[in-house]
């Protein structure tokens, strides 16, 4: 598929909500994939082509792809929210951008400007305003992937790669049924060195297997530990976790091996608004034990876009196993991040960016 169809000069009107989805509390997430696709593509001696938008079936990739074959492939998780004026905001989508561009550096992938991929957000939810569910009852979540697709096997830098944007409406996060993880303490996700910091699709493939037998041992997900010692906290599948002191919370370190969670920093700056102290530290299953056993184990709860703020009710591993005590230091970070990401409370640190309405701003009808 050739990209050099010319963008349309007038902004293409919002696809409608489907009628089948009426219930933004039933939507889950992931389940619901928006119809269109906004997409550039670059090859190494032109750079990035002008980004169109395309029903999401006339995208195509093909199988001898360094994408498919070789795992040549980067992504981010952000979301749009829609206000109680009904305007539209991303959140932190800075901050998305730039891990997107770590990762790709990481992964050999092409650069890419942060004021192109900002446009292309920006567009990705214009072409979709009315998927974005009413204020407070959920979000449409954004997946931007750069992928290599020149059509030619063998492992080197491709020749030609793309950025496409899909978007799924999904509900709030259920924070309210606690989660239940499995350290896993045989399985690695991730080594120091390798790709654990990159938000890339080998990392995926290299957990699922881990979260299935965490499932088949009745816990939601595994939790990852460090791969030498099999002893220090790593993260969940898709959160970054912390555990709650009674005078400090503390959350494992950036060490490469995990994921720099968007919601991970905003939860430090939201603990700082609390007058918490957070502490970057290592956090060995032994600690775990030692502070249950002293009643000092207070909450744990793990982080990230999709899953919000999910409260742990327990983390087991073989022959052990700890609750920590409960508390509402979590509930609480809950309610003041969703009231900063779908506009209730007021934007203090500058973390959501308005999504003009293309069609508005040229006085076409909406
Ligand atoms: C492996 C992993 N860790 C942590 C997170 C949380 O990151 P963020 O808060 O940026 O969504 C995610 C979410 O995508 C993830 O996939």
């Amino acid at each position: 598929m050739s990209l050099s169809t010319p963008s349309r000069s007038r902004p293409v009107k919002s696809e409608p909500w489907p009628a089948s989805l009426t219930e933004p509390e039933a939507l889950g997430f992931g389940r619901h994939v928006a119809p269109f696709v906004v997409m550039a593509e670059h090859e190494e001696h032109s750079g990035w082509s002008t980004p169109v938008v395309l029903p999401r079936a006339a995208v195509q990739l093909d199988v001898a792809s360094g994408a498919l074959q070789y795992g040549l492939s980067v992504f981010e998780g952000l979301k749009a929210y829609r206000d109680a004026n009904d305007e539209l905001h991303l959140f932190r989508p800075r901050e998305h951008i730039l891990r997107l561009q770590r990762s790709a550096e990481r992964l050999s992938l092409p650069a890419i400007s942060e004021a192109l991929l900002m446009k292309m957000l920006c567009r990705a939810v214009d072409v979709h305003r009315d998927w974005v569910p009413p204020y407070r009852r959920g979000s449409l979540y954004l997946r931007p992937t750069l992928y290599a697709c020149e059509e030619s096997l063998g492992l080197r830098r491709a020749a030609k790669h793309a950025l496409s944007i899909v978007a799924t409406p999904c509900s709030s996060p259920d924070t309210s049924t606690p989660k239940r993880l499995w350290a896993e303490r045989t399985l690695a996700r991730a080594a120091v060195g390798g790709l654990g910091a990159a938000k890339t699709a080998a990392n995926y493939a290299a957990s699922l297997y881990g979260a299935q037998q965490a499932r088949l041992r009745g816990c939601d997900d595994a939790l990852w530990l460090d791969a030498a010692e099999h002893c220090y906290l790593g993260e969940a599948g898709t959160m970054n976790v912390f555990v709650a002191l009674p005078d400090r919370v503390l959350t494992p370190p950036l060490d490469g091996t995990i994921l720099a969670g968007i919601t991970r920093v905003s939860i430090m700056q939201l603990l700082a608004e609390f007058d918490v102290r957070c502490e970057q530290t290592a956090i060995s299953l032994d600690d775990l034990q030692r502070w249950q056993q002293s009643g000092g184990l207070r909450e744990i709860f793990g982080v990230g876009t999709a899953a919000g703020v999910a409260p742990v009710s327990e983390i087991a591993w073989e022959n052990a196993r700890v609750l920590p005590a409960g508390g509402d230091l979590a509930a609480r970070l809950s309610q003041r991040l969703a009231d900063l990401q779908d506009g209730a409370a007021e934007d203090r640190y500058g973390w959501r960016t308005a999504v003009r309405n293309a069609r508005r701003d040229q006085g076409l009808p909406v």
